[in-house]
């Protein structure tokens, strides 16, 4: 291991349990041990092997104190599945050296995310409109919470209480308290502006800190002063009003808890017994903080939750985007924090943490914080798992079986999917080949990756390289494929990654280099001027607007269609804060609009009926792809032939990769 590494592998306690490292698994939803009232076998298998490959403490994923979809059921009502199963549990982490607590979810009151109650099976609206009082719900405004009952609170706080003594009965390290954090509904009983109650849970900070504080010390009663309850806790909120997030670097008046009333909450938690704090910032209504995307900087919650540390005597746990090992390990060693809190990272590549101990960073996948497979597909209703690796909590789904018989494989197209294709069918026992027509492997991953706030999309290339090597996979560069191609190689089978070519507009009176294609721009093929129109509002083209308004420039935005950012595995926290991000450097967004002539350096944009002349040296078009099929239909009834990602459908990482996995598992 790397000398500047070691703080990182010194252990550490929280109460009196003694953890090997300094590394703590952050809680996932959609991996709860107990989901549901059941015992999340899925989850086992996915928290077990990341206990092997050398975590020191798992928290794992929420299990509600009462159902989420409002079907009426109790987790304390979940015997069975505390019995034995977690018992079971328990033991296999411990075998493996680590230690676990259980994050309780208290409840989430109006950050509900409701659509899924469209599709759960007995979920009733009705129940789950609770909040610590009245407010509106985050993702539906127009949707109203009531406040909860005196007594209702009551009964939920003593099941959370009688909850964590089952989880100790089971083995449990410790439990964590799900949360005076991201605008949940304890941290709505905490915030002042979202709590306007009159019984004893509302008023002074006392009164709206008595239910996180009631349930600690209700836990310390029943389950011994010595059993760790850690809470987790957001330093500030970051939020300028209701569903408005401040960002990085923004002047503004802290709507939520500002950094005075967080010395005293947390202050509060430690008197009441919390344990720990396992920190970061944000609500809801500014969830980029509380899931950084990549337009956020590496390490963005470690000022704010060093900044907490210096008030409280317990340990400070701090998360998000710390995969810069290097900052991280100065953070432990200067006591600014005590431990590091990593989620994604865990889903990207289980095995990092034994990676890095074996000074293997190379090869340890980067999760490029798209949050596709995870937070999007959750709320799509789709599950957790990861853009990059399928397998994710889907274990036997995507197990990589050895194949019966090796087979000689030719894969056109030396993108992602191409790529992640070769990449499976190697450690299947097949020989594959990649044929590239360019001189570069990544596709238009490369394109994607350009931009400087892409530096994980970037070390993502880099690994898959490796991994190309380090298998033998041969590589052909300037190798166009034609039928003849494969009439000559005879393989076993094809798999066609040729992807996509870039949709080309052309606009009325438009001077000669005045229109440049996105990927041009992106790679620096072309230089632009200052005033830019992007045409196409997808992620590509606001990426690009943000990118060039951020650095100076003046740029309009036009999208035909009436939105913008609406690809479907696209998560709030993305496209939130690009939005935040291009609204904050005065990107103009015209919607239903359409470029209809350019005179020099004016563009004529119509927008419903009306016409608006826009200055413009250069016009970037991010417009889609049209999936390139020709040698598909050309090579197909020569020998067993796949066609996966964009050469299919136009998609995400997500879907290349996917398909990549499944022709590869196919074959
Ligand atoms: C899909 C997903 C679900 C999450 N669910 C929870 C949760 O239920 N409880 C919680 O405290 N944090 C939750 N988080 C936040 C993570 O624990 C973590 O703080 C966050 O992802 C930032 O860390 P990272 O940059 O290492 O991923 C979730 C994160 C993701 C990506
Ligand atoms: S889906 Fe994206 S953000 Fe989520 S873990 Fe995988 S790479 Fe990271």
């Amino acid at each position: 291991m790397k000398e500047i590494y070691k703080s990182l592998f010194t252990p550490f306690k929280i109460g009196n349990v003694k953890i090997k490292n300094r590394f703590v698994m952050c809680p996932m939803t959609g991996t709860a041990i107990i989901n549901n009232n059941e015992f999340n076998y899925e989850a086992e298998k996915f928290y077990l092997e990341r206990a092997k490959n050398g975590v020191g403490l798992i928290v794992t994923a929420p299990s509600m104190i009462f159902d989420m979809w409002g079907r009426g059921f109790w987790l304390t009502e979940a015997k069975d599945a505390f019995g034995t199963p977690l018992r079971n549990f328990v033991n296999k982490i411990h075998e493996e050296d680590a230690r676990v607590f259980m994050q309780l979810g208290v409840g989430l009151g109006r950050v509900i995310y409701p659509k899924p109650v469209e599709f759960i099976k007995g979920a009733n609206i009705e129940n789950i409109k609770i909040a610590a009082s009245k407010l509106r719900n985050v993702w539906d405004t127009s949707m109203v919470h009531r406040a909860l009952t005196t007594e209702e609170v009551k009964t939920l706080r003593d099941n959370t209480i009688l909850a964590a003594k089952m989880a100790k009965d089971a083995g449990m390290d410790g439990v964590e308290i799900h949360a005076v954090h991201e605008g949940y509904l304890l941290d709505q009983f905490a915030i002042e502006s979202m709590n306007s109650r009159t019984d004893e849970y509302g008023g002074s900070l006392e009164n709206r800190m008595r239910l996180a504080c009631e349930i600690i010390k209700g836990i310390k009663e029943s389950c011994g002063e010595d059993f760790p309850v850690t809470v987790r806790y957001s330093v500030v909120s970051k939020m300028k009003g209701f569903n408005d997030g401040a960002l990085p670097g923004e002047d503004f008046v802290e709507f939520g808890r500002d950094y005075e009333e967080s010395i005293a909450v947390a202050k509060i938690l430690e008197e009441a017994g919390c344990d720990g704090l396992n920190a970061d910032n944000g609500t809801y209504d500014s969830w980029y903080w509380a899931h950084p995307p990549m337009y956020m900087g590496r390490a963005c919650n470690l000022e704010d939750v060093s900044f907490i540390k210096k008030h409280v005597n317990i340990p400070v746990i701090c998360a998000g985007r710390m995969e810069d090992h290097a900052v991280s390990a100065k953070a432990v060693s200067e006591g600014l924090i005590d431990a590091v809190g990593v989620a994604r990272q865990f889903l990207a590549d289980s095995a990092w943490i034994e990676k890095l101990k074996a000074d293997k960073e190379d090869d340890i996948r980067p999760c490029i914080a798209c949050h596709n497979g995870c937070l999007g597909s959750l709320l799509q209703g789709k599950g957790l798992s990861c853009a990059l690796d399928p397998s994710v909590m889907h274990d036997e789904e995507y197990k990589v079986m050895r194949a019966d018989k090796a087979k000689k494989v030719i894969i056109v197209g030396g993108g992602i999917g191409g790529m992640e294709a070769a990449r499976i069918l190697t450690l299947r026992g097949h020989k594959a080949s990649i044929y590239e027509k360019g001189s570069k492997l990544g596709g238009v991953f490369n394109a994607a990756a350009a931009p400087d706030f892409k530096e994980a999309d970037k070390a993502l290339l880099a690994w898959y390289e490796k991994q190309m090597k380090e298998l033998g996979i041969d590589v052909h560069f300037g190798t166009e494929v034609t039928k003849d191609v494969i009439e000559g190689e005879t393989p076993d089978a094809v798999i066609v990654a040729s992807g996509a070519a870039p949709r080309k507009l052309s606009f009325k009176g438009e001077a000669e280099g005045q229109v440049v294609s996105a990927i041009d721009f992106l790679l620096g093929n072309k230089a632009v001027g200052k005033n830019i129109i992007v045409v196409g509002g997808g992620l590509t083209g606001c990426e690009i607007a943000y990118d060039i308004a951020r650095k100076g420039g003046n740029v309009t935005l036009v999208e035909m269609t009436d939105k913008i950012l609406a690809a479907p595995l696209l998560s709030a926290a993305n496209s939130n804060m690009l939005r935040d991000l291009m609204k904050y450097h005065s990107v103009e967004i015209i919607t239903s609009a359409k470029i209809t002539e350019i005179n020099g350096s004016k563009a004529v944009v119509e927008c419903e009926g009306k016409e608006r002349i826009i200055s413009v040296d250069n016009i970037i078009v991010s417009a889609g792809y049209i999936p390139n099929q020709q040698l598909y239909e050309d090579v197909k009834n020569i020998c067993d032939t796949y066609i996966i990602g964009d050469a299919s459908k136009v998609g995400s990482l997500l879907d290349a990769i996917k398909a990549a996995y499944k022709a590869a598992m196919e074959i």
